[in-house]
């Protein structure tokens, strides 16, 4: 089945009343439940604005994007962020983390939004900080920790509420080659659970791990690889 279908989705930015930058033109991209998929490009050619959207986060400029069989683009903003606080767990670029809040606090935040098993959840919080290979940092502030800390945590917040899809944008990038292959890893174990993981990076090597290999170049799918 697939969950996740974007149908001839474009996007331009308007920078100003005369500027428009065409930044994704005409995807089309199928992702089958329980598969790894990562879209492999340059800095700029559009994979951050590609999850965005997919993430529910942005809305295309002209088509659609299907999750779960449902169309996104007919749900108001209320209807949005229920179903994607149910449906994806995100992990940012920039992580976004609460950096003054210890790693335990930063996993509680989607528990909040998240009314249903909320509790018994939270009570999965320390083996999903150990499955990180983080536990001992479970009450260590963010802000005190390294890049490679940081990004596990954002990856422990995006698990903790079990979502279907995890979108994960350049998750290893401030990692080295061992920590990158320990994520892999944590990516590979997430599917076998058949959860379904989209991945942004510009390191090919992730590639290793992925079901399809989503070739992007100027805002254009150029190549899809299984
Ligand atoms: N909010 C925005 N407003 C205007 N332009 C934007 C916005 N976000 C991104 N862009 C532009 O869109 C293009 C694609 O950006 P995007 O962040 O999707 O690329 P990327 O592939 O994720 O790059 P990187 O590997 O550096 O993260 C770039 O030219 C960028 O400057
Ligand atoms: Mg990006």
């Amino acid at each position: 089945m697939d969950i996740i279908k974007v149908e001839n989705v474009s996007k331009t930015y308007s920078l100003s009343k005369k500027m428009n930058l065409p930044v994704l033109s005409d995807v089309n991209l199928s992702v089958e439940q329980g598969s790894i998929v990562t879209i492999y490009g340059v800095s700029g050619s559009g994979k951050t604005t590609l999850l965005n959207l997919i993430g529910c986060l942005d809305i295309p400029t002209s088509g659609r994007i299907f999750i779960e069989g449902q169309d996104v683009s007919l749900m108001n903003d209320k209807e949005k962020s229920c179903f994607r606080n149910a449906k994806i767990g995100f992990v940012f670029q920039e992580f976004y983390l609460i950096p003054y809040r210890t790693a335990y606090d930063n996993c509680m935040v989607p528990l909040y939004f998240a009314h249903k098993d909320a509790k018994r959840k939270e009570k999965n919080i320390e083996s999903v900080l150990d499955r990180l290979g983080i536990g001992d940092l479970k009450n260590r502030k963010v802000a005190e920790m390294s890049g490679g800390q940081k990004q596990r945590v954002a990856i422990a917040r995006a698990i903790i509420n079990e979502n279907p899809i995890i979108i994960a944008d350049e998750p290893t990038g401030q990692l080295d080659s061992h920590q990158r292959d320990e994520i892999a890893l944590i990516f590979k174990s997430l599917r076998n659970e058949c959860k379904t993981i989209i991945i942004s990076t510009h390191d090919e090597r992730l590639a290793v791990i992925s079901d399809r290999i989503v070739h992007i170049e100027d805002g254009r799918i150029i190549e899809q690889r299984d």
